[in-house]
């Protein structure tokens, strides 16, 4: 809670303010009762009305002062919760944009979206409610057993004595709750998980008729959340009968005392008021705590992003050799730390020259193109740019250098222009150059708005092979220092990939080019082209080289083009 409370800071002023007028309100109230008890017990009998008056105005005055210190004060926690909770978005959404995958791998991106929504909506929740009640609450139980000893203090010891069970069944009850918050919590990532994979699955869900069996599934987890849910409102729901009910047993013995001790009816009724009195502040500071169960587990939840500091630091790293653009050595790498996804690999690309990476499904060549990245760290060996370890690279500097279109890479709701940009200052003239080599001129000219047309989320309104021609555009459109194309011409037609690797030649010459393929077509000229087999380079060369000496990249050859070679 220390790193949250930390938000609290700027709005010190509000904060004071706030507090200020909830403590004049809260005392103004203490004095009521005993104003009234006044009233009954010397006013009425004498009837004396100047002395009725007197007091009746008083009290006005009190009730007023009351009722306008609340309402200000909780306007003020209101707004002052309101400010603190977005700062506290603000900076959790910067740390998540800014964590490594690693992190986000960590932390899952369903936890981080529930992290960000309904924790920080807890945090909110708590921090209003022990402002709103964390003064007033303590000032109604302290001040009233104070006025109720001021009264009789044979009668207020038998209330004062009920404070420590009030406090012990509060204590117990909260311990009790905080375990089951964080439960539900858990649950709650569960739900926003599924509910993310179903809405971003839904087509492929519909094809295979699984809509079923997904609400199935869905029903169980539902379940799980709601038992949790439960659980946790039961447990909550003890601690108002709980506290009453010693309260109660502690009013039956004020009465029976007062009884006992024939103790005047202005002071009687001055007990009933301030007992009303204690049991709403015994009430309100349980609900804090109550509160405080569920704030405190977002809290943490919360702080654990704030706090992780497994982001890629820099390092001081020796350098490679410089005439190299980019350069894997003896690279070994796991995701997991169990079983190596990579191992072993070694190879150079020059300035401007293109390399091909070719292998199966999960030999790991998007591994190559997120190491290259740094959005991993090796395991074993360096990755070097322009002969600078990766590693050394503040990290905005290194990937400025990249242009990607990344596997399943996703394009805006937003127009063909923007998504294009991205919010860069690109020129029109490198604009309309990435656009042409990209071969996108004609999804442009094709639509009546032109640059302007709007993509749909996911750009569901445009084909498979459209949106990788704009993807290809936005990576161009930086004119980067290297280029990575992972696995994102698939979907172009044999013609239109063959113009587009002859454009990116031609336009792009001095752009050092990483094609990832399933393709031979598609790295065919590469000036290197990598063969992974499980993690490992099964081959390396040129073409006409692999088709020689590599029997994986013949076989793959030969399944594609139909030919013994
Ligand atoms: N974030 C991750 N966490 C754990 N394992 C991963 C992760 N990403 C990939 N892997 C594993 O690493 C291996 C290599 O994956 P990679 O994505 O590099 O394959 P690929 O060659 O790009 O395959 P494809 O052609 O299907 O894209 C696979 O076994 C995969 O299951
Ligand atoms: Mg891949």
């Amino acid at each position: 809670m220390k790193k949250t409370l930390n938000y609290i800071k700027p709005y010190k002023g509000e904060l004071i303010g706030g507090l200020v007028l909830k403590f004049i309100g809260s005392v103004s109230e203490l004095f009521l009762p005993l104003l009234l008890d006044y009233m009954v017990d010397y006013g009425v009998p004498s009837k004396d009305i100047n002395l009725i008056v007197v007091l009746g105005v008083i009290m006005l005055v009190f009730s007023a002062a009351a009722l306008l210190g609340n309402i200000f004060a909780n306007r003020l926690v209101a707004l002052w919760a309101g400010k603190m909770t977005k700062d506290l978005r603000q900076a959790l959404f910067s740390k998540i944009t800014y964590m490594s995958s690693l992190g986000v791998d960590k932390f899952t991106a369903p936890s981080l979206v529930s992290r960000l929504t309904s924790d920080t909506y807890y945090v909110n929740q708590t921090v209003a409610r022990t402002m709103r009640m964390g003064v007033r609450a303590p000032i109604l139980l302290i001040g009233g057993i104070a006025f109720t000893f001021l009264l009789d203090w044979r009668l207020a010891l038998v209330l004062a004595a009920c404070v420590p069970f009030v406090t012990l069944a509060a204590v117990v009850i909260t311990k009790k709750l905080f375990k089951a918050f964080s439960e539900v919590q858990q649950k709650g990532d569960a739900v926003v998980r599924a509910m993310q994979e179903n809405v971003s699955g839904v087509r492929v869900i519909k094809a295979l008729s699984q809509t079923d069996y997904e609400s199935e599934k869905f029903k169980v987890t539902n379940k799980k959340l709601a038992d949790n849910d439960l659980k946790a409102s039961m447990i909550s729901s003890l601690n108002n009968p709980v506290i009453n009910l010693i309260l109660e047993l502690a009013l039956v013995g004020v009465i029976a005392l007062g009884a006992y001790l024939s103790t005047s009816s202005g002071t009687l009724i001055a007990f009933l008021s301030y007992f009303t009195l204690l049991v709403n502040a015994m009430l309100g500071i349980s609900k804090i705590f109550v509160g405080l169960s569920r704030g405190l587990a977002s809290s943490a939840r919360i702080e654990k992003v704030l706090e992780y500091d497994g982001d890629m630091p820099i390092f001081d790293c020796p350098e490679g050799d410089s005439q190299n653009a980019i350069e894997f050595r003896d690279v070994s790498f796991s995701y997991n730390g169990k079983g190596d996804n990579l191992s072993g690999i070694s190879f150079s690309v020059k300035h401007g020259q293109t390399l091909g990476i070719i292998g199966g499904t999960g030999s790991g060549k998007s591994t190559i193109v997120n190491l290259l990245m740094r959005f991993y760290d090796v395991d074993g060996g360096a990755v070097y740019i322009d002969g600078k370890d990766v590693r050394t690279y503040q990290s905005q500097a290194l990937r400025q250098k990249f242009g990607c279109v990344f596997q399943n890479d996703f394009l805006f709701a937003d127009t063909i222009e923007e998504n294009i940009k991205y919010f860069r200052d690109i020129s029109k003239a490198d604009f309309d150059k990435a656009v042409r080599c990209a071969c996108a001129e004609e999804i442009i000219s094709e639509r009546e708005e032109g640059i302007n047309y709007r993509l749909a989320q996911k750009a569901t309104n445009l084909s498979g092979g459209q949106k990788q021609r704009l993807l290809i555009a936005r990576a161009l459109a930086g004119n980067p220092e290297i280029l990575v194309l992972d696995d994102s011409s698939s979907a172009l037609d044999y013609a239109t990939d063959a113009t587009l690797r002859q454009n990116l030649a031609q336009d792009y010459s001095s752009c050092t080019k990483i094609i990832v393929a399933q393709r031979v077509s598609a790295v065919k000229n590469a000036d290197l082209i990598i063969v992974l087999n499980d993690g490992e380079i099964a081959g390396m060369g040129t073409h006409a080289k692999l088709v020689q000496n590599c029997e994986e990249y013949r076989l793959i050859v030969q399944a594609q083009m139909g030919v013994e070679v």
